[in-house]
């Protein structure tokens, strides 16, 4: 079997501060996590350049940094937005694609996000795609339609070379932020699934691409979650802001 290097990703959303970057890369630095594992930070776009700086200065090469969202375009009259070359430009190496905060709140399309996910790979940045589905659709079993939709998006837009360096996030959003995480055995049922997909266009991506769960993560359950082997890490949202807890679900990556 392959092996895959797990990584565990936090979305730290419209949260933190240059205090918790300095408490967060502290702490990775001592604990010494990010040896076995690739941990990404993705902080508030304010913060990004300083997050660089910082962990350069702690010299943590494991440590990447991840812009939480991205302008489809390259320039132009978009106020607030940031394009791919901005967020390149102060440091980022990874971007999150589709969030489901994004796709929900700001009504984001599976279209755009895979226009943003291109972007960003065409600019040598990493995309994590966002994927999930609602209480409602997983409620009246559309589900595995619901995530063959979103991935397809890409698939059409990038082809079968797409998938060879992004990272993929299962995100039901039922349990994001909820407290209630979904099962191991369901998330490795779903990400088997999502590597399936992946397979039927490119069985050797298949076997490389990282799929990661998120929503709900903590300390107490990601362990059983992590030793499923379709699983190869997490994103973590509010459990990423207590520097303690992150470095614990690191280690258990
Ligand atoms: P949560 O968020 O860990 O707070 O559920 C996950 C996410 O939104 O990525």
């Amino acid at each position: 079997m392959t092996k895959r290097m797990p990584v565990v990703a936090a979305n730290w959303k419209m949260n933190g501060s240059r205090e918790l970057v300095n408490q967060v890369l502290l702490q990775i630095k001592q604990s010494g996590v990010c040896q076995d594992i690739e941990v990404v930070i993705s902080p508030p776009a304010t913060l990004y350049s300083y997050f660089d700086e910082q962990k350069k200065i702690h010299e943590l090469d494991h440590v990447f940094l991840a812009a939480q969202n991205i302008n489809e375009l390259d320039n132009g009259a978009l106020t607030g937005e940031i394009s791919v070359g901005l967020a390149k430009e102060s440091g980022c190496q990874w971007v999150i694609c589709g969030h489901s905060e994004r796709r929900s709140l700001f009504k984001e399309t599976s279209k755009v996000t895979a226009k943003k996910f291109m972007k960003a790979l065409n600019a040598g940045l990493k995309p994590i795609l966002c994927v999930g589905e609602t209480t409602e659709e997983k409620e009246t079993g559309k589900t595995f339609s619901r995530l063959t939709a979103q991935i397809e998006a890409v698939m059409h837009l990038g082809g079968k070379q797409a998938f060879k360096d992004c990272l993929i996030a299962y995100e039901p959003i039922w349990a994001v932020g909820t407290g209630q995480a979904a099962s191991p055995e369901l998330a490795q049922e779903i990400h088997r699934f999502i590597r399936g997909m992946i397979a039927s266009i490119c069985p050797e991506t298949a076997k490389t691409v990282r799929i990661l769960y998120g929503g709900s993560i903590k300390p107490e359950n990601a362990a059983a979650l992590f030793s499923q082997p379709d699983i190869d890490g997490g994103l973590i949202g509010g459990a990423g802001l207590v520097p303690e807890q992150f470095i614990k679900i690191c280690q258990l990556a």
